[in-house]
């Protein structure tokens, strides 16, 4: 696929940063355009008319999407929309013959899993979840890292999206409508909703590296939460009284805490905690059988000779080093491009380049429909999990035995013949 048309679904927040991306990817077209409010189409056609590209074809509606997704003019289509819309969009998309990338979480409950990935297998569509952070650079180091051995085994993981998110869900007065415009649908939802509901962030770059669906996979669960206090106090102080959000009652607890173990015998720790006023953390901690990373800040150590321990992380002088030496070729090559760009420290632009590359080469995509599915069903099973008094969830095998073949995902490079980066966002 030397050109890969994209279409283009919800310009909110998320939609508008990957409007930084799209249009500088070398043979990606963004060629339509779907969402519900017309300005933000106007103001996303101007972006398009500054870069001296073609105007997209627009798709304004509620159930506009459809009409996107039987269009022939795409041959992705690339999901920011709220969360309630990602699988009806994400079968649409494969129905009508386009591969569907969507935005985390791409699902939430074990019947959509399971629905998106007999869509994808009928249809022969990828659908992949556009998780970002598997292409962070500490991630990447770390996938690196555990590919050269440096760590050995990794046999634990404990990954987390620990964000302060409180204004982002209320919408409070004093922020930009604008910006904060989403309908409180992440408000809402939070609202109904025990369990982790966004475990993906720090749940997938430990999965690629322990080869999770590749040789190993994730076979049951168990979560427990707090009480639920931070949103609250935070209406309280910042919501007018008679406003709805005000008493609303929040289910999700304050931070949700869920181990996951995998079928030999790997454990992974996930944390969920957006209602405190804390720094942000993934975590990213990989437990190796000959060393350690772990993150925020970054650190890193491991035995120099079987049985010696590594009891202190490296010097900063050697983690920088390692750092510098280890770092996965997508960032070596595309690394400043993507902190110049933006999008999450340069994670956003590594991560489309990627799958651009992948489908303009004819090769598999870095994670697929069963990655998904075995990160996304943690939606529900944790939910499930937290209102059963912490009750242990069996994990669907998506894969249906196909885990024990599978190769696991290496390091792979971007040849800059065959995908020559512009010099500039
Ligand atoms: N990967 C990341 O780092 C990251 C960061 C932030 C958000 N997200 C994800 O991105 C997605 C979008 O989040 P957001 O913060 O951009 O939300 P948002 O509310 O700002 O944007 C959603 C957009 O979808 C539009 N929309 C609503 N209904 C629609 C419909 N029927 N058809 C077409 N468009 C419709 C809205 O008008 C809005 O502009 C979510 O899944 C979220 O979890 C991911």
């Amino acid at each position: 696929m030397k050109t890969i048309r994209v279409g283009l679904v919800g310009l909110g927040v998320r939609g508008g940063m990957a409007m930084d991306r799209l249009p500088i990817i070398p043979g990606v077209e963004v060629a339509a355009f779907c969402e519900i409010r017309q300005h933000l189409v106007d103001k996303y056609q101007a972006a398009l008319e500054k870069r001296s590209l073609p105007r997209a074809r627009e798709f304004v509606g509620l159930e506009a999407w459809r009409n996107l997704c039987a269009w022939d003019g795409i041959d992705v289509v690339y999901i920011c929309s709220p969360w309630h819309l990602h699988v009806p969009i994400a079968l649409a998309a494969m129905e009508g013959g386009k591969h569907a990338l969507v935005e985390v979480p791409a699902a939430f409950t074990v019947d959509e899993c399971w629905s998106l990935v007999e869509t994808a297998e009928r249809t022969g569509r990828y659908c992949m979840q556009l998780e970002n952070c598997c292409y962070g650079e500490i991630e990447m180091l770390a996938l690196n890292l555990a590919r050269e051995g440096k760590l050995g085994d990794v046999i634990h993981g404990e990954g987390a999206y620990l964000h302060d998110l409180r204004s982002y869900n209320y919408n409070s007065p004093e922020d930009d409508a604008e910006w904060h415009y989403r309908d409180y649908w992440r408000l809402k939802w939070n609202a109904e909703h025990k369990g982790n509901q966004y475990c993906t962030h720090g749940l997938g770059p430990i999965c690629q590296a322990m080869g999770v669906n590749r040789g190993d996979r994730l076979c049951r669960v168990v979560s427990m939460e707090t009480a639920a206090k931070g949103f609250a106090e935070y209406a309280a102080a910042k919501v007018p009284s008679g406003d709805w959000r005000r008493d609303l009652q929040i289910a999700m607890g304050d931070m949700n805490t869920t181990l996951v173990q995998t079928e030999k015998g790997r454990t992974i720790m996930i944390q969920h905690g957006i209602a405190s006023p804390r720094p942000y953390s993934r975590l990213n901690t990989y437990v190796g059988t000959r060393g350690i990373l772990t993150d925020y800040p970054y650190r890193v150590a491991w035995e120099e000779e079987v049985g010696k321990g590594a009891h202190r992380y490296f010097d900063d002088q050697r983690a920088a080093k390692i750092r510098e030496e280890f770092m996965h070729p997508q960032w070596k090559y595309a690394g400043k491009l993507a902190v110049e760009v933006g999008g999450h420290d340069g994670m956003d632009l590594i991560m489309d380049l990627r799958w651009a590359y992948c489908l303009q080469n004819g090769l598999p995509l870095d994670f697929d429909v069963y990655d998904l599915a075995s990160w996304c069903c943690l939606g529900e099973l944790t939910e499930r999990s937290v209102r059963e008094g912490s009750a242990p969830q069996a994990i669907p095998d998506f894969t249906k035995g196909r885990w024990q073949s599978r190769a696991p995902l290496g390091v792979e490079a971007l040849a800059p013949e065959k995908m020559p980066l512009p010099s500039s966002k």
